[in-house]
């Protein structure tokens, strides 16, 4: 399986549309080793032709733009595409608003939790998607997926799970406990190669790409998920769960918006220090993010511990 990075930052991109915090400046100002990045989203393929994107980001369009494996084949008919199937893990604006960018009657599968597809069908712009071209798919909050294309299966097989997480952020009702989360606003998703044979291959046999862009806390569920797998693309948004206070731009805690931090007692690199997992790597990496600053603390901190740190056009093969 090939996969790739479209996009390694957290809602907004990197840098952020309004933010003058001093990373965001130097990323804006070109500063030596400083990457833009695009909001988050990967996709992955078996046979290196078709393509399943994880997330439509708002910045797909730049994405097919950069990267030429998911453009329209020259040789192929008037409009073509080898995005063949779409997967969504929550209906964050950052994951979902793409969907936008890809009309124009293209046939490509789209698959989504029951909850996540109830978002879509309340909000009427989504129709531009016409249900009859792009097909609409349910997702189990736990279960084996084989994933389709308009030309058949696409040789990947997906296996979804809840992870701690919360509702999207415009679907907040704060009369409610949690904000109306659910269990399965957000899940996780185990990607595998179709193995001819066994249908869906064991997790422990090193080849599976895990994609957890959002996670509020490593579970039981999701540790055991992880030992065995081959690669791990976390949960990286903020570094310090208050981050956003510390830089002065903004109130909210990565708690508050469902995701964990990366430092810390309960942060992800002391949760995930004892995994066995092959390749770890961050992504959805908010603007805030001191790792996004070459030669940081919290840089040096994350190589130490054996993690990377996600960038866009990032390649990983399983
Ligand atoms: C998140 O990951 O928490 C959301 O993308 C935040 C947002 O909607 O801006
Ligand atoms: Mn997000």
């Amino acid at each position: 399986m090939k996969a790739r990075v479209l996009g390694s930052a957290a809602g907004g991109g990197f840098p952020q549309w309004n933010c003058n915090a001093p990373l965001s400046r130097a990323v804006r100002q070109g500063r030596s080793g400083f990457l833009a990045r695009t909001q988050s989203s990967i996709a992955a393929s078996a046979d290196g032709k078709r393509w399943a994107v994880f997330n439509a980001s708002p910045d797909i369009r730049a994405q097919i733009a950069a990267n030429a494996i998911l453009q329209p084949d020259p040789e192929g008919p008037a409009r073509n595409t080898p995005i063949s199937a779409v997967v969504l893990t929550n209906a964050d604006v950052d994951h979902i608003a793409g969907l936008l960018s890809l009309r124009e009657r293209e046939p490509f599968t789209l698959y989504a939790t029951a909850r996540v597809l109830e978002t879509l069908e309340a909000n009427s712009i989504f129709r531009v998607l016409d249900p009859a071209v792009v097909i609409r798919r349910e997702l189990p909050l736990s279960g084996t997926t084989e994933l389709e294309g308009p030309d058949g299966p696409l040789g990947l097989t997906i296996e979804t799970f809840a992870v701690p997480g919360k509702i999207a952020l415009f679907l907040e009702d704060a009369s409610r406990d949690g904000f109306g989360s659910e269990s399965g606003d957000t899940i996780g998703i185990a990607i595998h190669e179709r193995n001819a044979a066994d249908g869906f291959a064991p997790v422990t046999d090193g080849k599976t790409l895990l994609y957890v862009p959002g996670c509020a806390r490593v579970s039981d569920d999701l540790r055991r998920r992880i030992d065995g797998a081959g690669c791990l693309l976390f949960d990286g948004t903020v570094w310090q769960d208050d981050e956003m206070q510390r830089t002065g731009v903004g109130e909210k805690t990565g708690a508050r918006m469902g995701h964990m931090a990366i430092s810390g007692e309960q942060g992800s690199l002391a949760a995930l220090r004892d995994a066995d997992i092959a390749r770890r790597i961050y992504v959805h990496i908010n603007t805030t993010n001191p790792i996004l600053e070459p030669g940081s603390a919290a840089e040096t901190a994350v190589n130490q511990a054996g993690w990377e740190i996600g960038f866009d056009g990032m390649e990983i093969e399983l």
